[in-house]
């Protein structure tokens, strides 16, 4: 089993290239069997997830190959309509898969996708989705089988703007017969990086950034080469870890506008932060003040539910009490546990949680609950004293690349075991 062995209280001090984003190369990687050519995908960062992805390609007849941070994918070959139960277990994004195969092929055989454990993640709007649009589903056991004679356009609005459905809705929309209009679509930077692919390609799609996406179908989709934008969620975890353990951080390779929401409350913590074209220089006061207002999490552009975990491990020795509010998973609070355990005073009612700051933390053997809760284990501990063992990596691995190079050549004392 492998471990990392963080010794904590070294302030973090250097530079750092920020990696490609986890949510767009996904998206982007199921988009790829739409296309008749192959794809080449710079900027993919190395991950469990993305080697999921690549499997699930490669399983339906699409040759897929690493080169450093290029991902080529050769759609050519697709012959296949379903992914294996082992394969859609292995992350949330395997769903993406459906909406892309059914635009190619017509039908598809998936079954329930796996992911971060974060309370229930139904796909019902998924699904609502792609019956507008002349699919057929049926759900047994766990295995949905989808089929579509003909795949039409639709008026779709989501009941609330879930990233992924609306990614499956643009996967489908663009090779069904007409125009798909899709309201109170997710805005997330990622949808757009997703439809800045398709369009590449020769998709027609306007309106994503906004809360109503048309898609003129019917495209027939061409290979290009394109870059996957960075990682705002990555980076929103090293600004946090740096602000947390102390000490200045030039993150460059950033996506400065998409990380506004997030930075406008890191601010609030008394950290210095400028940013110039794509990079971003942070530098911790002597001590983290609370942020006053609640951090809600809300879809974007509010405060991004995935850097709510690693804020909150920045905001444990803060002056004063900082208070969040969860807005977009039941259960995204399972690493306060942990943060505890190492000496924070974190309290969760329901939705909230109360983080009254502490003078210090100290090290303790932790398991990662999850993919953004490991990463806030890592920012605490690098800023607790003593010693700290955190176990169950495979969920940090799922997001970040190689997080103790990047923290060590910040000087974080991180090791892995
Ligand atoms: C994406 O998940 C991201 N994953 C998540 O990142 C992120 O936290 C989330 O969007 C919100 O920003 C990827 O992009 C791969 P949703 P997704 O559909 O698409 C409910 C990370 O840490 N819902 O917007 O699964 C759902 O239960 C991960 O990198 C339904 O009820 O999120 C949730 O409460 C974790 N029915 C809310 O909507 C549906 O059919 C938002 O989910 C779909 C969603």
């Amino acid at each position: 089993m492998q471990k990392l062995i963080v010794n904590g209280g070294r302030r973090l001090h250097g530079e750092l290239k920020l990696q490609g984003s986890k949510n767009s190369a996904l998206p982007i990687m199921a988009a790829c069997v739409l296309s008749s050519e192959e794809c080449s995908l710079r900027n993919c960062p190395r991950l469990t997830d993305v080697y999921s992805a690549a499997r699930i390609l490669n399983c339906l007849g699409c040759r897929c190959s690493f080169s450093g941070n290029t991902v080529t994918a050769d759609p050519s070959g697709i012959n296949a309509t379903e992914i294996p139960e082992s394969l859609m277990r292995q992350m949330r994004s395997s769903i993406m898969f459906m909406g892309a195969i059914i635009g190619r092929m017509g039908e598809c055989t998936v079954s329930v996708p796996g992911g971060c454990e974060l309370g229930p993640r139904p796909i019902d709007m998924h699904l609502a989705a792609l019956r507008k649009m002349g699919v057929s589903v049926s759900d047994s056991g766990g295995r949905i089988v989808c089929r579509a004679e003909r795949l039409h356009g639709a008026k779709i609005s989501l009941p609330f703007p879930s990233v992924g459905a609306t990614e499956n809705v643009i996967l489908c929309g663009v090779c069904a017969e007409g125009e798909t209009v899709l309201n109170n679509a997710a805005r997330e930077p990622e949808i757009c990086d997703l439809c800045s692919f398709l369009r590449a390609c020769g998709a027609q799609i306007k309106g994503d950034g906004g809360s109503r996406i048309v898609i003129s179908g019917r495209a027939e989709l061409h290979g290009c080469e394109y870059t996957v934008m960075p990682d705002r969620i990555a980076g929103a975890t090293y600004l946090s870890m740096t602000a947390a353990a102390g000490g200045e951080i030039i993150l460059t390779d950033a996506c400065v506008p998409e990380m506004e929401p997030f930075l406008s409350v890191l601010e609030q913590t008394g950290c210095s932060i400028y940013t110039k074209d794509d990079s971003i220089y942070l530098r911790s006061g002597p001590r983290l003040r609370c942020v006053r207002e609640r951090i809600r999490t809300m879809p974007h552009p509010g405060f991004p539910t995935d850097a709510q975990a690693v804020l909150m491990a920045a905001l444990c020795k803060a002056d004063g009490t900082s208070v969040f509010e969860e807005n977009i998973f039941d259960c995204r609070y399972r690493h306060t546990d942990a943060l505890n355990k190492m000496g924070a005073d974190i309290q969760v009612l329901g939705k909230v949680a109360v983080v009254r700051g502490v003078r210090s933390l100290h090290g303790a053997e932790v398991e990662a609950t999850d993919l953004r809760g490991g990463a806030a284990m890592v920012a605490a501990a690098l800023s607790a004293e003593g010693e700290t063992v955190i176990t169950e990596l495979h969920h940090i691995d799922r997001g970040y690349e190689k997080i103790e190079e990047a923290a060590a050549s910040l000087g974080g004392d991180i090791r892995r075991v």
